[in-house]
């Protein structure tokens, strides 16, 4: 790969933002484009469609691109990497038959089984088979988990508490809840424990791991109410011990990337572990084909190393002799949140953002307006990240700036982290 890199950036989130913001620092950025992006000040935004992998290719042929880094999912799963395996931009972000990771809950749940991860007891189950679906609901305790087989934007996961409330929820999933996303349904016994988040790099033989991050789904104080794209995040995670991390490399990490080798399937990307950590057993609840979001938040700020030098380890398969260095410092981030989100919400409202004081401000449904100022444009608003020399330090700076940075309609959850320390 040349010294100097020109790097399209695919993605419109906070998750981009980090990426765009941590791309800044290195020596080795040519130009940066952000593609759709918000109104964050890293890189320069092009408004191009990340599924229109034509109007992409045009672009990269057009501004002399040397590498495409993926944000979301959905450019992966519609096969973005095997659009341009024949062109000299590299991709960062698996092929299409391994993006089946993320893009079919059953498909990864075979995966598993096959090799032999670690991970809940499941059942998948379509129209024809619902009646053996509804035995294996009545096997199990409750609550009983229900995941959509397809992409669903993160809402395709149900749990509920009686039988009779998820006899019914089958039915509707199937019936098309979800649109052609649940015509298969994954039941799946419930684990408790909590969770983490773990994140692979890899170039298809070698990996590393970034910074281990904890989030926040629920809207809630206290993890209540309804499920959302993420409502906070922290790095690291104190339970994710050395201890734990050497099972979780040994029987989650090295079996998924040789199961992915033995299955033909060359895998150059990030690898998003969702696990549970089931009294000290690291257990999968989840595959993502993508980084988190906003655990990148805080995993960014965290990462010492050159991301482009890493990303150069995975594209050119030099991973091997890279290095991953981890910043000491705890990483904090509160998300700001527009009224009403998850449910429906206002945009367009003028943010007040006073001067910097030293957070980061990881811009996530931003826009700008017509004379500039800074315009709320979606439920999830700004990521702010702050470090601590712990992490009970990192939350309060992050939450004092979430006092600070001001639009009509903010809200956020003052709890973050706060199970942890
Ligand atoms: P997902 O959309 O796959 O990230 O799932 C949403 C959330 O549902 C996860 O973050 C977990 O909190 C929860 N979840 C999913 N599967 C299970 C399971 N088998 N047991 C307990 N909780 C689960
Ligand atoms: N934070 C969870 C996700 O990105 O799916």
């Amino acid at each position: 790969m040349k010294e100097i890199v020109n790097i399209l950036l695919l993605g419109s989130g906070g998750r981009e933002c980090a990426m765009a913001w941590k791309l800044s620092q290195s020596p080795r950025l040519g130009t940066l484009f952000v593609a759709p992006g918000n109104a964050a000040p890293y890189g320069t935004r092009v408004s191009l469609d990340p599924m229109d992998f034509e109007a992409v290719r045009e672009f990269v042929d057009n501004n002399d691109i040397d590498m495409i880094l993926v944000g979301p999912e959905n450019p992966l799963v519609e096969g973005i990497a095997d659009f341009f395996a024949d062109s000299p931009v590299k991709v960062i972000g698996p092929v299409k038959e391994g993006a089946r990771l993320e893009g079919s809950k059953e498909y990864a749940k075979e995966f598993m089984v096959r090799n032999a991860i670690p991970t809940a007891r499941f059942m998948s189950v379509t129209e024809e088979t619902l009646e053996q679906g509804n035995h294996f609901l009545e096997s199990l305790r409750p609550p009983y988990v229900l995941k959509a087989d397809g992409l669903a934007a993160g809402k395709g996961v149900i749990i509920l508490d009686s039988l009779a409330d998820a006899k019914d929820t089958l039915s509707d999933m199937l019936e098309g809840m979800f649109g052609g996303a649940s015509a298969t349904v994954v039941i799946e016994e419930f684990l408790s424990g909590i969770e983490c988040s773990v994140f692979v790099v890899t170039d298809g033989e070698d990996y590393k791991l970034l910074p281990v991050a904890k989030d926040y789904k629920r809207v809630g104080e206290g993890d209540t109410g309804p499920n959302t794209g993420g409502m906070g995040a922290v790095s690291p995670v104190p339970f994710a011990n050395e201890e734990f991390m050497n099972k979780v490399a040994s029987r989650i990490v090295e079996p998924t990337l040789k199961g992915l080798r033995a299955e033909g399937i060359k895998y150059k990307g990030f690898i998003f572990l969702g696990l549970m950590n089931v009294e000290g057993e690291p257990m999968v609840i989840e595959y993502n084909v993508r980084m988190g979001d906003p655990e990148t938040e805080v995993v960014m700020p965290r990462l010492k190393s050159d991301l482009i030098d890493l990303l150069e380890g995975v594209a050119d398969e030099t991973l091997g002799i890279k290095q991953v260095v981890e910043d000491e410092r705890a990483a904090v981030t509160v998300m700001l949140t527009s009224a009403g989100y998850p449910g429906s919400y206002e945009k367009g409202k003028v943010m007040t953002l006073p001067a910097d004081q030293g957070v980061l401000r990881f811009h996530a449904g931003t826009q700008t307006g017509e004379g500039g100022e800074v315009l709320t444009s979606g439920g999830r608003v700004m990521a702010l990240t702050a470090y601590g020399s712990t992490i009970a330090e990192a939350a309060s700076k992050a939450l004092a700036e979430a006092g600070r940075v001001d639009f009509e309609g903010k809200y956020f959850r003052s709890d973050i982290s706060k199970d942890l320390v």
